[in-house]
């Protein structure tokens, strides 16, 4: 199906298809989405099934005015505390990659939301999908627009070959910046992290003050539904470790390696050639197998270039993926959450 570059004539076209109730994928900031008009049931609908997505699991609504809120957010029904902070919220980190779970307004379709009585909503600040919002009918219902359970999309060309035959219309807003799904927090009661994602905790607690979550405990799978552990998985079986154990492992030529840093995967090559097995030197070890996520061991570029470093090595046909866990703050919480359910896919 068709990779448009995002031109005016492009965006035209792709919100008139949005408004006849097709699917779109376009870029945001986190994931590229699979978006479809938000008050559409049918366009919903087939969201769940292009997918193969779970009905239980619900969608989050995309906006690009901050008038459009109230326009599928109950906001009246929130005591004023929590108007305070949603209000807080909003000027500090929207547009962002931030999804907020409110108080649903009774016209959103219970398809969108799996029957909850609350929806999750989010500004992206991207401005491929900004437009693409405005242009159709304020509000786009997207998914990441993945097979569900897959590896999210931060491409374009990642799309066209998960889903390229079943949407019409991709638009191409280039890699996404962030590359990793939004933070979802739940702010109809005391405010709870329900994903980590793309906004560090570390943000939201300075706004906001100490907030609960992520949920372990699976019984809590519900109130969270996307949350299933086994997520974001390769089809490649993906094994963990600390930094100290990865540096240890031996050379296997039918693995493939995802290090956090250069220097990590450097002390690796060196412990191999120490103990007599060569064929790899520091620096000049970057084959096609063995992957660093950042040179320089920055969380941000680690969370960019995640998903895409996994479906490259996915694509290798290896015996399984050893991965290294990144230190867990900032961003490295919600790297280390989709390495874990990756390894839990496996
Ligand atoms: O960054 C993102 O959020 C991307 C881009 C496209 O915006 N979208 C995305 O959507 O990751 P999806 O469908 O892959 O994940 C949505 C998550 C799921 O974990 C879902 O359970 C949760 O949001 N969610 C949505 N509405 C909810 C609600 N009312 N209550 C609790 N969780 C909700
Ligand atoms: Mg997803």
């Amino acid at each position: 199906m068709p990779i448009l570059a995002p031109s005016e004539e492009a965006l035209r076209s792709a919100a008139a298809a949005l408004v006849s109730g097709e699917l779109v994928a376009f870029p945001t900031e986190t994931v590229y989405g699979l978006g479809g008009d938000a008050f559409n049931p049918q366009a919903l609908a087939r969201i769940f099934a292009v997918k193969g997505r779970p009905r239980f699991d619900p969608l989050i609504l995309h906006i690009a005015t901050l008038d459009s809120l109230e326009a599928v957010a109950a906001l009246s029904s929130l005591d004023p505390g929590l108007r305070h902070k949603l209000d807080a919220l909003c000027t500090r980190l929207w547009p962002g990659p931030l999804t907020l779970i409110l108080p649903k307004q009774p016209r959103v379709p219970d398809l969108a939301t799996s029957g909850l009585p609350t929806v999750g909503v989010r500004f992206p600040s991207h401005p491929v999908a900004q437009a693409l919002i405005r242009l159709s009918t304020g509000v786009v219902a997207a998914p990441s627009a993945n097979p569900f359970g897959y590896l999210s999309p931060t491409r374009a060309s990642h799309v066209q070959e998960q889903l390229g035959d079943q949407v019409p219309c991709i638009l191409d807003g280039g890699p996404c910046t962030i590359g990793l799904e939004s933070t979802v927090l739940d702010i109809t009661a005391s405010p709870r992290l329900l994903r980590s994602g793309g906004t560090p905790r570390e943000l939201i607690e300075g706004i906001l003050g100490p907030v609960e979550g992520p949920p372990k405990d699976p019984g809590e799978v519900l109130r969270s539904p996307g949350q299933l552990q086994s997520h974001y998985a390769p089809h490649t079986r993906v094994t963990l470790y600390s930094q100290e154990d990865m540096i240890r492992l031996p050379y296997e030529a039918s693995a493939a390696y995802l290090f956090f840093d250069g220097s990590s995967c450097d002390a690796w090559v060196q412990g191999l050639s120490l103990a007599g097995m060569p064929a790899l030197e520091p620096g000049e070890s970057r084959t096609e197998r063995i992957a660093v996520l950042s040179q320089e061991g920055n969380l941000g570029e680690a969370a960019a270039r995640l998903f895409d470093l996994l479906h490259r090595l996915d694509k290798l046909g290896a015996s399984v993926i050893r991965a290294q866990r990144v230190p867990g703050y900032g961003l490295g919480a919600a790297i280390n959450d989709r390495l874990s359910r990756a390894a839990a896919g496996s």
